[in-house]
């Protein structure tokens, strides 16, 4: 519970920023915060995902303590915001988010930055496999969802590298829902009980694979990752790390422990949790507390004195 006081900080200092158009100055806040946040949280976290090295955004570092240093000791995945451009345009779906897992069982992926991931709930273990065919996928699951085709909804980043695949979605007969940005929410809708999404599938971020998969192993669902390197020169740097490639990397394998806990504050609105927003003296914000050894899904609303962060 101590770690939603960091993705709530970094929500509220990104707030101004919301709809400003500058994605930097939106996750510096945000990276600034959090960090200054995380420093007081009893444990001795090491990240070993720190997001941003995409496009040279501000970032927690691979290797850097966090935690006042007693306490547990923890491999923590960040990011600030998953969705700075789209915080920046004011669009929806952006989050602050924090995976933690016991010391050394988080797959340091950090050398690759994409990855290819198909993530639903707990129907589809044992029928989802991400080597077959979508189509195939897909009916695995309404037959295990006790579906039609036609209601099943499939989220997908929408890039052109997915041009192929939606179309194999549509011929499938199920439906898209199309996210501009953040495929950390879209697995966590598509493993969460009551959501519209039923499957999240796609290239996206390797960093937001394996803090996607804390928040899966929490909710009893189910991932799978292939890493997806562009170049001969990114495929070098994951041999030399120990990463394997053409290889399914289960949610044992992206996260082995048991013992996870993820934590998201909205930074815009969603469908997993409403964004920060400014209620006259005070600063409203919604997160989502998963934890994985008890499988509790807790829901935290918290309205914080705006004096106060001024
Ligand atoms: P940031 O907001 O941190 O830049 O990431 C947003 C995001 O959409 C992730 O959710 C996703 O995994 C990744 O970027 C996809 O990368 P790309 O934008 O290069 O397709």
């Amino acid at each position: 519970m101590e770690l939603v006081r960091a993705t709530e900080a970094a929500a509220i200092r990104a707030q101004p920023f919301i709809g400003r158009g500058d994605k930097l100055a939106a996750d510096g806040a945000a990276v600034d915060a959090m960090r200054k946040f995380l420093g007081t949280v009893n444990f001795d976290g090491v990240v070993v995902i720190g997001e941003g090295e995409k496009d040279k955004a501000p970032m927690l570092f691979n290797g850097e303590h966090v935690g006042n240093g007693n306490g547990p000791a923890a491999d923590i995945a960040v990011d600030p915001i998953d969705g700075t451009s789209l915080t920046a345009a004011g669009r929806q779906n952006a989050l602050s988010m924090i995976a933690v897992a016991d010391r050394g069982s988080m797959l340091d992926a950090s050398s690759v930055f994409y990855m290819d991931k198909i993530v639903t709930g707990a129907e589809g273990i044992g029928v989802i496999d991400i080597r077959q065919p979508i189509d195939v996928n897909i009916a695995a699951l309404a037959k295990a969802k006790d579906k039609p085709i036609g209601e099943i909804v499939v989220a997908v980043l929408d890039r052109p590298r997915h041009v192929g695949l939606i179309e194999e979605i549509h011929a499938a007969g199920a439906k898209t829902r199309l996210m501009l940005d953040g495929d950390v929410a879209g697995g966590i809708n598509a493993a969460m009980y009551g959501s519209r999404i039923d499957m999240c599938v796609g290239t996206g971020g390797s960093p937001e694979g394996v803090a996607t998969a804390c928040a899966i192993k929490a909710l009893g669902g189910f991932i799978q990752g292939r890493l997806h390197p562009k170049t001969d020169e990114e495929r070098q740097k994951g041999l030399d790390a120990g990463l394997i490639f053409d290889h399914v990397y289960e949610a044992s394998d992206l996260v082995r422990s048991d013992n996870t806990y993820f934590v998201a504050t909205g930074v815009t609105d969603g469908e997993l949790v409403s964004g920060v927003r400014r209620l006259g003296p005070i600063i409203r914000t919604e997160s989502i507390v998963l934890r994985g050894r008890s499988g509790t899904i807790r829901r935290v609303a918290a309205d914080h004195v705006a004096e106060l962060w001024a």
